[in-house]
């Protein structure tokens, strides 16, 4: 039986106009910790308070003794965390200090952006969700758990929950995809994964759920900026990740650069108090992005960074990460009664209750036997592992898998590069270990030839062609590596055009001239915009930027010892002037369709104006993707035959099963994610044409077949109204079992 993902409860999101909330009802209800944590906090100072509202920024590429004052500033007790100090004698001389010497023995937090791996690196997380397995996201959250915890690191600036929709922004590279479902289940598996079993054992991470909330819904995608979304949408597509890792546990919560309708996250009380503390009764804490409170000055939110303290701290802003806003301002802003005291008692405890959940206080040093196990063999197998469950198989010219005994030109410039192959945020990732397709194919043997052509990614010189045109000649089948650099995503990295950089889509079609069929391999960290050199290409495999293990992975699925297990965790753009495009869009009151569509050159010089009868589209490149959200081919084919119903009609607390039989069509063993959605065809709000609600990774030896069921009942219905209701509506459903979110078998069912 395949791996189910059942339909999964996303949070109740209770919508509820309760009162500001007290500290009472924010706790976990362990009544023995919370009077440790009054207790310490009643004999604390303010200084010693604010002190742990601090969250120090550090290099990791600090060398020498650390400076006095930094030390300092810790035996004062005036620092509760660090960022970024990657060196186990300077955790360790810190953390002594902390906890000897301060007055009160308060241990400090290290932290550190372990995204995808510390040593061993995963697939970026756009290609961790490209796996649709719970398993594989949760691994690279353990394994990057255990190896980083191995140098006092004991919280992660990840998983990054964002739903991004706009392949422009540079930080879809980061995020789990277009799809809330998806993205749910993705945040319940990297939050198990980092907290592990239990948080005080030493391997255990502190998870962070970032950014919160919209970052991923910045105009234009391009990065820091404006985010305008209704209620509704944040409550049904942006919010549930971040319910989801909040009710797998997650102990602390990054709040986004972005404004949220005019209010910068990090002074939004809206988001911060009554959504996260009132509605899902958070009780870990909240720490800014790097600078982000005295950003708001510029957000134009905050008048300065005294302004900027105060809002931040009455929003609920618990720890200001790198800015020193509050450790400037808190006490004369009690001082003024412009803040109060229990507001920052509230803080404080907020953050003392992750560090005793930790053990930090018991335990507050790395046992001296963990060593990470940095590269162990487990990990690597999973890390190789999950760069073949996220390659995705976006075209087949029945060219692939190779066959082995055939000569390969191997070219472009990703073929051979371990450093850009690890991708967007792997500061600890170290490139000597990396295994590239050309690593892979010398231990494989294969019979290849290698000539880049292109240099790097933004190559635009064309003095090496003539070298590869002729490796292509001598080849039976040209491979050819392109895609981005590691630094063209990621934060701070998006693009306007989203092509090939440099000069690779004329290579390729320098390539295409030969004869000889072409393989392209994308390395890159969001969907590529290929529509000018897809017709010159037999195959198109997205490896993403795999991680150390990706060579392996892409040999093994080149010459057919593995099968590209992805499935597309977005919707990829014919153009970057298609984004933001999703699958689960409104219909609209003149939805697209082939008929009515009118291509720009078919229109007459001189025509009247008209639109009667027009949809929305464009009149250049029409209305489809490239490629619909969950598409990805195998090595075989899969037919879905005989969908059924349980009944046609449920109500209240009916649940109603949804079946079809799958059937392995080819003649070798495979994968297939069969996919679930659902359409609510009217409501009092327009409702999205379809949206995902299961999701089941199924084997199937060749010739086999297997039923797959979906249950599904009101709860799975209910949406986020105009009146701020969680509620499900009478009427008719449509659903599907589909192979991607532009097909499928269609049946419905009402509800009363
Ligand atoms: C960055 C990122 C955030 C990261 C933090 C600490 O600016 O926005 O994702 O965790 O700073 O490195």
């Amino acid at each position: 039986m395949g791996k189910r993902i059942g339909i999964l409860i996303l949070s109740i999101i209770i919508i509820s106009c309760s009162a500001k909330s007290s500290d009472s009802n924010k706790v976990d209800g362990n009544t023995k910790l919370e009077t440790k944590i009054d207790d310490l906090v009643a004999n604390m100072t303010i200084e010693e308070k604010i002190g742990q509202l601090t969250l120090r920024g550090t290099s990791s590429r600090v060398k020498g003794a650390l400076p006095d004052s930094l030390k300092q500033a810790v035996r004062e007790g005036k620092i509760g965390a660090f960022l970024n100090v990657m060196n186990l004698d300077y955790v360790n001389e810190l953390q002594q200090i902390a906890v000897e010497e301060s007055p009160k023995g308060i241990p400090l937090m290290f932290s550190r952006d372990v995204i995808h791996g510390f040593k061993t690196i995963f697939p970026i997380p756009l290609g961790l969700a490209a796996s649709w397995d719970a398993e594989t996201a949760k691994n690279s959250a353990r394994v990057s758990a255990v190896e980083v915890s191995s140098v006092g690191v004991r919280w992660t600036f990840s998983p990054m929950l964002d739903i991004a929709r706009d392949s422009r922004w540079g930080r879809i590279a980061e995020s789990p995809g277009e799809d809330p479902f998806l993205a749910s289940v993705l945040a319940k598996a990297y939050v198990q994964g980092y907290q592990g079993d239990s948080l005080n054992n030493h391997t255990s991470l502190a998870a962070c759920a970032k950014h919160f909330i919209g970052y991923g819904a910045a105009i234009g995608g391009r990065d820091y900026n404006t985010a305008i979304i209704s209620e509704p949408l944040l409550r049904n597509v942006y919010l549930p990740p971040f319910a989801a890792a909040v009710n797998a546990g997650a102990q602390t919560i990054m709040t986004s650069f972005n404004e949220v309708n005019g209010v910068p996250a990090s002074g939004n009380t809206f988001i911060l108090d009554t959504v996260l503390r009132d509605e899902l009764k958070f009780d870990g804490f909240v720490v800014s992005d790097w600078e982000s409170v005295t950003e708001m000055i510029n957000h134009g939110y905050a008048a300065d960074e005294k302004h900027a303290a105060e809002l931040a701290v009455n929003a609920g802003l618990d720890m200001e990460m790198t800015s020193k806003s509050y450790e400037k301002y808190i006490k004369v802003l009690i001082e003024e009664g412009k803040i109060s005291e229990d507001q920052i008692n509230f803080l404080v405890k907020n953050i003392l209750r992750v560090k005793f959940k930790l053990g930090l206080f018991e335990t507050p040093y790395v046992p001296k036997n963990h060593n990470g196990d940095l590269y162990a063999e487990d990990h690597l197998n999973k890390a190789e592992d999950a760069a073949v469950k996220s390659s995705v198989l976006l075209k087949n010219n029945d060219i692939l898998p190779l066959k082995r005994n055939v000569k390969v030109a191997v070219i472009g410039p990703l073929a051979s590069k371990p450093h850009e192959q690890l991708g967007t945020w792997t500061f600890d990732g170290d490139e000597t270990h990396t295994v590239t397709p050309i690593d892979a194919f010398k231990k494989s043997s294969v019979n290849y030839d290698f000539v880049e052509g292109l240099s790097y990614s933004r190559d635009n010189s064309t003095k090496n062609f003539n070298a590869a045109i002729a490796a292509a000649k001598a080849s039976d089948v040209i491979l050819f590596f392109g895609g981005e650099e590691a630094i063209l995503s990621g934060e701070a990295h998006s693009r306007s055009n989203t092509n090939l950089p440099g000069a690779q889509e004329d290579l390729i079609k320098a390539l295409a001239k030969t004869g000889k069929p072409i393989v392209l391999i994308i390395m890159a960290g969001r969907p590529i915009s290929i529509s000018n050199i897809i017709n010159d290409v037999d195959a198109v495999l997205m490896a993403w930027h795999p991680g150390t293990m990706g060579g392996i992975a892409i040999e093994k699925i080149i010459f057919g010892d593995a099968e590209p297990g992805g499935r597309l965790p977005v919707t990829w753009p014919i153009t970057a002037g298609q984004s933001p495009i999703f699958y689960n869009h409104k219909s609209t009151g003149r939805p697209p369709k082939a008929e009515s569509f009118v291509q720009m050159d078919s229109i007459k010089v001189g025509a009247w104006q008209s639109s009667l009868g027009n949809t929305s589209h464009y009149l250049d490149i029409g209305y489809e993707p490239q490629f619909p959200f969950g598409y990805g081919l195998s090595y075989t084919t899969f037919e879905y035959s005989d969908l059924k119903l349980s009944q046609n009609t449920i109500s209240n607390d009916e649940t109603l099963t949804v079946s079809a039989t799958i059937t392995n069509m080819g003649n070798r063993e495979g994968e297939e994610v069969v996919q679930f959605y659902i359409q609510d065809v009217v409501g009092s709000i327009t409702r999205p044409v379809r949206e995902l609600k299961g999701f089941e990774r199924i084997l199937l030896k060749s010739g086999a077949s297997q039923e797959v069921t979906f249950k599904i009942s009101a709860q799975d219905l209910k949406f986020v109204n105009n009146t701020m209701k969680y509620v499900v509506e009478p009427g008719l459903f449509n659903v599907w079992i589909a192979s991607n979110a532009s097909t499928g078998l269609k049946t419905s069912f009402n509800y009363k």
